[in-house]
């Protein structure tokens, strides 16, 4: 068993990685909730593979679920999706001290982190991702919502957890190009945080593509211990919190562009291999720091080439990412493997060459 405590402004609770734990959850979740009923919500992808684990684990600590089923997909993270499972929650007679439980990827977490912040003014929320990006990345730092038709995760609000149940074993139904998107979220832990754990990474990766639990639960006890870091000594996002962004300002723009033919993973995959094109380019990192970095991401099956996407077309939306500051792109770039640094004077010319590079 690993933990990771977290501590917010009002907010201290703890993150649980343990391999068969969903089974436990109802136990766990006695300790910190008196709470008759609770309310669970996932999606239809994750529901026959575990939901009816977590069902029985709650029922025998005496709770009473009442459970509500969106259909998997971002395409269906939206406020209208969630009306009626407001329905489903409020006519179950959920109360003020009614846990929340989100029962999937990042979208059910988002999703039901905004029910749990919005039903009642606010109810515990608890997370039990599926996903390995949900479990290393968005599980963490308390942004929840939802996507509008101008532009994702637009409505929100946030809430933190009373508690993250993570079970690695809950991975191994996860579909291999869902494995890799979580999987480029840890390479950029690593390259923003931690030098010396960049260089065992290939080696973990492919354990961790083997599902040995062992590896399952070090990769993952490592990424929530560094995304919890940097969320807690920024949580409201006016500085260090910048860092996460890095390979998402291309990758971003790259995911727009190709209308999300390239997947997230796959786009921040293409975003950092950009990113150490700019930053070997600017003389922040040698050629062979770029090389193993790129090597890094190439390992563990992600793209690194073969995008023929218009280099003109990716600059124009990045000028229109949200985190853009008075029409200057800011970049996270490394000066070293875990050393990022924020530039918002990187040349256009380099900008649109590291683009280019990427065919
Ligand atoms: N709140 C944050 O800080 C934050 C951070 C990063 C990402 N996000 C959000 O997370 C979302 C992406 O998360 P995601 O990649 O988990 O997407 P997702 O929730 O859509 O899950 C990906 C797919 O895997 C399926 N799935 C999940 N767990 C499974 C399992 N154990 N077995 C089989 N299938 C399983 C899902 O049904 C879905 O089809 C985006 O909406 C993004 O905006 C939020
Ligand atoms: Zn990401």
């Amino acid at each position: 068993v690993q933990t990771v405590p977290v501590s917010f402004p009002g907010a201290e609770y703890q993150i649980t990685i343990d391999p068969g734990l969903l089974s436990r959850v109802g136990q766990e979740l006695r300790k910190l909730s008196p709470s008759k009923s609770v309310a669970v919500l996932t999606d239809s992808h994750v529901a026959p593979l575990h939901l009816a684990t977590l069902e029985e684990s709650l029922k025998a600590a005496g709770f009473a679920p009442a459970i509500a089923l969106i259909p998997a997909g971002e395409q269906h993270k939206s406020l209208s999706m969630l009306l009626p499972v407001y329905d489903q929650f409020l006519i179950a007679k959920i109360e003020r001290t009614t846990p929340v439980l989100a029962l999937g990827g990042g979208v059910i977490g988002d999703m039901a982190g905004f029910v749990a912040a919005t039903i009642l003014r606010g109810v515990p929320f608890v997370q039990i991702p599926t996903s390995l990006l949900a479990m290393v990345d968005a599980s963490i730092g308390g942004k929840t919502g939802v996507d509008h038709t101008t532009g994702k995760n637009l409505i929100g609000a946030f809430h933190q957890p009373i508690a993250v149940f993570i079970d690695p074993l809950t991975l191994t139904s996860l579909p291999p190009e869902q494995l890799q998107s979580g999987l480029a979220e840890c390479i950029k832990h690593d390259l923003i945080r931690d030098a010396a754990h960049f260089q065992q990474l290939p080696e973990l990766i492919d354990r961790v593509r083997a599902l040995e639990p062992d590896a399952l639960v070090s990769l993952i006890a490592h990424n929530v211990a560094i995304k919890a870091r940097v969320v807690q000594a920024d949580p409201f996002e006016r500085g260090e919190r910048a860092h996460l962004n890095f390979g998402h300002t291309f990758g971003h723009a790259i995911e727009t562009v190709s209308s999300f033919s390239y997947s997230h993973g796959q786009s921040v995959a293409l975003g950092m291999t950009a990113a150490a094109y700019t930053s070997q380019k600017l003389g922040l990192i040698d050629e062979s720091a770029r090389a193993q970095i790129v090597r890094t991401i190439e390992h563990t099956g992600l793209p690194i080439h073969g995008l023929e996407l218009d280099p003109a077309r990716i600059l124009e939306t990045m000028k229109f990412d949200k985190k853009v500051k008075a029409g200057q792109i800011r970049l996270i770039l490394l000066q070293g493997i875990g050393n990022p640094i924020l530039r918002d004077d990187v040349p256009v010319d380099l900008i649109v060459e590291a683009i280019a590079s990427l065919r």
